[in-house]
């Protein structure tokens, strides 16, 4: 079997160049790969791509996600997050071949307080979320064999993340405000990656699971929740910290404007992914602290 990834540096595309590298020859690109073209932004280059290594399974982990600067620049966000995803699913339809592809709890305006099922309808609030539907529409109207993973709060032990964020501030000062409002599931970015290669073995077997999945740990927080957690375990295995639990202060959604807006209830019911492929979903303090683990002991 041959895989083609994109995006093979972000957080998802990191730990899906170890879970995808044993189901086959898999061929990793990036925004600056050389030989062939990853570059999101150059679309006639991304088809030329696909059709050079003509793979039976496209996973696409490449996307603009810096979801404040997509309010100023939408067009480029269209092109990365839409337009991109549109070309690899009519190539992949062409091939007949598989496409994976991830979205986001930010398709949906985050009203009430029920976990979102995958066929409740969208409503996204910000331009990311408006790209990542338009991605979700165009790869279901090509018709191609596909997985798309809806997610939500990744995190992974590369990069900045909200837990090394708050471990950070946590030491530098003697207050921290963080927003209580908004409730998800913190996601580790190598579960996705785990999930996607098992995932990926049930597709090549049975075409019928093509289509549109849920998939987060399990259970809920808050940031605030999050960054509580992530302090109590830092302080148990030493770490100094300048904060006290108590200066830790739960404050609204509206105490920090950003310029894009974000959904309160970005919970997602994931029984579709769960019964399809056979699969249980670990609670989202599970890998937390397994990533922090990782992240202590190494410095700041
Ligand atoms: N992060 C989250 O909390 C979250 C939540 C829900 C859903 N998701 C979705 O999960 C997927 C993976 O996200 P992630 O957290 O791994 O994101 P990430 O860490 O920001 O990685 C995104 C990757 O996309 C690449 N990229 C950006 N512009 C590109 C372009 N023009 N051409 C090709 N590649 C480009 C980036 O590479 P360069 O910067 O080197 O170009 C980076 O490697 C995305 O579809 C995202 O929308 C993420």
């Amino acid at each position: 079997m041959k895989i083609l990834l994109f995006g093979k540096d972000g957080q998802v595309g990191w730990e899906l160049q170890r879970s995808l590298a044993p189901l086959g020859e898999l061929v990793a690109l990036d925004s600056h790969s050389r030989e062939l073209c990853g570059d999101f932004t150059c679309l006639d280059g991304i088809a030329q791509t696909v059709q050079a290594i003509a793979p039976d399974v496209i996973v696409n982990a490449a996307a603009y996600t810096a979801v404040d600067k997509a309010e100023s620049e939408p067009e480029r966000v269209r092109t990365i997050n839409a337009l991109a995803p549109a070309m690899l699913a009519q190539e992949t339809r062409k091939l007949g071949a598989w496409l994976v592809h991830y979205s986001t709890d930010y398709v949906f305006d985050g009203s009430g307080s029920k976990p979102r099922v995958e066929s409740d309808p969208t409503g996204p609030l910000n331009v990311y979320g408006s790209t990542k539907v338009e991605s979700e529409a165009a790869i279901l109207a090509s018709g191609c064999h596909h997985l798309i993973f809806r997610t939500s709060w990744v995190f992974g032990p590369r990069g900045g993340n909200f837990a090394r964020s708050m471990l950070r501030l946590a030491q530098e000062r003697e207050k921290l405000t963080v927003i209580d409002d908004q409730i998800g599931a913190p996601t580790g970015a190598d579960l996705l990656a785990d999930i996607t290669a098992h995932a990926i073995r049930t597709a090549l077997q049975q075409r019928g699971v093509s289509g549109l999945y849920h998939v987060v740990a399990a259970g809920e927080t808050s940031w605030y929740g999050y960054a509580c957690f992530v302090l109590d375990l830092a302080r148990q295995t030493g770490l100094r910290l300048k904060v006290a639990p108590e200066n830790v202060c739960p404050v609204p959604t509206s105490a920090f404007p950003l310029p894009a807006q974000r959904p309160k209830n970005s919970r997602l019911e994931t029984r579709k992914l769960q019964n399809t492929f056979d699969l249980s979903l670990p609670p989202w303090q599970t890998g937390v602290a397994r990533m922090l683990t990782e992240v202590l002991e190494k410095p700041l």
